[in-house]
């Protein structure tokens, strides 16, 4: 007993006609989604994300990649302004050396000046006294009748020292500032330092002035 040839069901489909083959499968070609509809534009507001990511992310190493210094372990740190060693000068040295080029020729090596002529500066109270006057004494220089320790001198005149119209040597302020931190500290003198800013500062105030004359120092404080 076997099945008819004609009742295999298919042999009902073989038996379609072309025409319907082809309809059928033209019905499902339609049904296939469209190529083109893959490459559709990126949806506009993550183009916007995308470009923010970029952004920053640009800003991001301009700012914290350290040139891509290998040897950077401090994302803050800036690879070229970064901790230069500054060598620390001792101001007593660096003023020692100011006092012996400059002042030593009419205050002398001992600081005790020259009878008649140039004033002491061990034991002055011009210079153990106010740093006003002391800093102006020596940045823009003195005129006229000084009175030190009781003694008055006027035979010449202290000259300008500092980085100011009229100087004789343009001291900067640190070098100074070290040579009154240096005048302080020898021949039993005993003063506090005297700071670059304290110069600085009163050279700012002061601009480009002539030398001092005894009546405007007692009149600072
Ligand atoms: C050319 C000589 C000369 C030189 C150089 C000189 N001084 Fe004087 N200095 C004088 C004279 C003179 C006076 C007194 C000024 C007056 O009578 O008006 C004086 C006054 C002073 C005073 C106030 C008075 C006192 O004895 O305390 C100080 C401080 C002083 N000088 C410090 C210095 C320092 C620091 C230097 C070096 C940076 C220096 N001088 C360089 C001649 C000089």
């Amino acid at each position: 007993m076997s099945t008819p040839a004609n009742q295999d069901p298919r042999l009902d489909q073989a038996a379609a006609s072309d025409e319907s083959l082809l309809a059928a499968h033209e019905k499902l070609l339609g049904k296939q989604p469209d190529e083109k509809a893959r490459y559709k534009l990126l949806p506009l507001n993550l183009l916007f994300v995308f470009s923010g990511l970029i952004f920053f992310a640009g800003t991001y190493l301009n700012r914290y990649s350290g040139n891509f210094d290998p040897h950077i372990f401090n994302e803050n740190a800036h690879p070229t302004t970064g901790e230069v060693a500054v060598a620390k000068v001792d101001p007593l040295v660096l003023g020692k050396k100011q006092y012996d080029a400059i002042c030593i020729t009419c205050h002398q090596a001992t600081g005790m000046g020259l009878p008649g002529a140039f004033p002491p500066l061990a034991g002055s109270e011009w210079v153990n006294g106010s740093d006003e006057r002391l800093i102006r004494i020596v940045v823009y220089g003195v005129t006229g009748p000084l009175t030190v320790k009781g003694t008055t001198y006027a035979a010449a005149p202290m000259p300008t020292v500092g980085k100011v119209a009229g100087s004789a040597y343009n001291l900067s302020d640190d070098k100074v500032a070290a040579v009154l931190t240096y005048i302080r500290h020898e021949w039993g003198n005993n003063g506090p330092a005297i700071t670059t800013e304290q110069v600085a500062a009163i050279r700012g105030k002061e601009g480009d002035r002539k030398p001092y004359v005894q009546e405007e120092l007692l009149k600072l404080p």
